[in-house]
């Protein structure tokens, strides 16, 4: 069979499909561009989770950051999975998706008074706590609230998870976490703070790792930790390694597997005996999804032959933010190939999904897709040149459903109208 990135995206009569459905199919009824995602490809995902650590206690903490979309959260609430947050908008998504407060945790190293007093309110499992001035604030509002704040402390083991810069999150020069050698002392205030249950120690190095040895650096270092605490009477209940598992964005890449993951870490994690929490986002969703796109012109210029399509880096920001490849494929697959520069509407230099790249000869009103964009794709998109929203599409054997519905131009004034009538 003709995969592309993997058995849920293939071609089949030279007409690229997602599970049973021909996504050309689906552009003609949705329009363009629109974000599809197989539901198949997550379940695949959620099953490789639990089967790689069924044999250890664990909870694990969908990143909702990857894809935040009710209908996506709803299929990991239906998995009982529980969800990592990074903001009081994601809270209320995940509580609204149904998730159980008790399944939540959550990260952030500026969470504002208001985040931490809805997420006390609702009772959520733990507070990764960043800074020690973010505990004390925490304290004095649960004290506020009545309530006791169950914490976790997130320590930043100094770990080069070796991927790009901008989703390194564990080195000491990051802003993320306490650094490890503070990490005692500061574990030792929590648990002499009143409205503080210190319940657990979290790290998470980064994102898109393509290799185990830096997890296991990591976890290492956590459970030294771990030790060190029960040496001074600190037990605490939980072990949060938090996310990163990279995704295949090129057909060659090789990601290590959540059963790697799994080999590698638990051993160490074991030896502490304290339940596992973790936090993968991209690994769930990435491969799932792809956002489809119609050329709108061709355009010779100089040596370059560029091909304009209708989706921009506000639909897409990874190529670029990052320069992040995503490989792209036609969606009626042609035997004459081009290499071009695929490129956006958008006024930016840096709104391209590809430079000189090889890829069938598209033309006008040609549809491509932009493949592994299921993971920061949707969730990192914009309004920018007042681009409404693409549609989300979710794909269920030969069904479909829109999840999120492409935004209209009255949608994009909405909230300015009526200030404006008023000036
Ligand atoms: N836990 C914490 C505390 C995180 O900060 C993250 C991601 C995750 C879990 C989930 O990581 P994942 O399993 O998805 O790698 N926008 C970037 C990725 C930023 C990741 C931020 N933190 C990208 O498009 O590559």
């Amino acid at each position: 069979m003709d995969y592309v990135i993997n058995e849920n995206f293939y071609y089949k009569n030279n007409e690229l499909f997602c599970e049973e459905i021909s996504i050309k199919d689906i552009a003609k009824k949705v329009g363009t561009p629109f974000y599809v995602y197989s539901k198949k490809a997550i379940e695949e995902k959620i099953k490789a989770y639990r089967d790689a650590f069924s044999s250890y206690n664990t909870l694990i903490c969908y990143a909702a950051k990857a894809n935040p979309n009710l209908s996506i959260l709803k299929i990991f609430e239906k998995a009982d999975f529980g969800c990592d947050i990074v903001s009081g908008g994601e809270l209320y998504k995940a509580r609204k998706a149904g998730i159980p407060a008790k399944k939540i945790v959550y990260a952030g190293v500026g969470k504002t008074d208001f985040e931490i007093e809805f997420a006390l309110r609702e009772n959520i499992l733990s507070f990764n706590v960043e800074s020690e001035m973010e505990l004390d604030v925490l304290d004095e509002l649960a004290r506020k609230n009545e309530k006791k704040a169950r914490v976790s402390i997130r320590i930043n083991p100094n770990v080069d998870p070796k991927t790009h810069p901008y989703i390194s999150t564990g080195l000491r020069e990051s802003k993320f976490g306490i650094d490890i050698d503070k990490a005692l002392d500061i574990c030792k205030k929590a648990v002499s703070l009143k409205n503080i249950e210190v319940i657990g120690i979290h790290c998470h190095i980064g994102s898109q790792i393509m290799e185990i040895s830096p997890y296991m650096e990591a976890v290492e270092k956590t459970a030294d930790m771990v030790f060190k605490l029960k040496k001074e009477g600190i037990e605490l209940q939980y072990f949060d390694i938090g996310g990163g598992l990279g995704i295949r964005y090129k057909p060659e890449d090789n990601p290590p597997t959540p059963e790697d993951l799994a080999k590698g870490i638990l051993p160490i994690v074991s030896s502490t005996g304290l339940k596992l929490i973790l936090e993968p986002g991209r690994s769930l969703v990435g491969e799932a999804g792809a956002l489809i796109t119609q050329v709108i012109f061709t355009k010779d210029k100089g040596d370059k032959h560029f091909i304009i399509v209708d989706s921009g880096m506000n639909d897409l920001l990874r190529p670029a933010m990052y320069n992040a490849y995503h490989h792209i494929v036609s969606l009626d697959k042609k035997d004459k190939k081009v290499v071009a520069d695929i490129v956006g509407p958008i006024c930016e230099t840096g709104d391209f999904f590809a430079l000189d790249r090889e890829i069938d000869d598209v033309q006008r009103k040609d549809y491509l897709a932009i493949m592994s964009a299921g993971a920061y794709g949707s969730s990192m998109s914009s309004n920018y040149n007042v681009r409404p929203r693409a549609a989300e599409v979710l794909v269920d054997g030969s069904k479909f459903y829109v999840i999120r519905e492409r935004e209209s131009y009255a949608y994009l004034t909405k909230l300015e109208e009526d200030v404006f009538k008023e000036i």
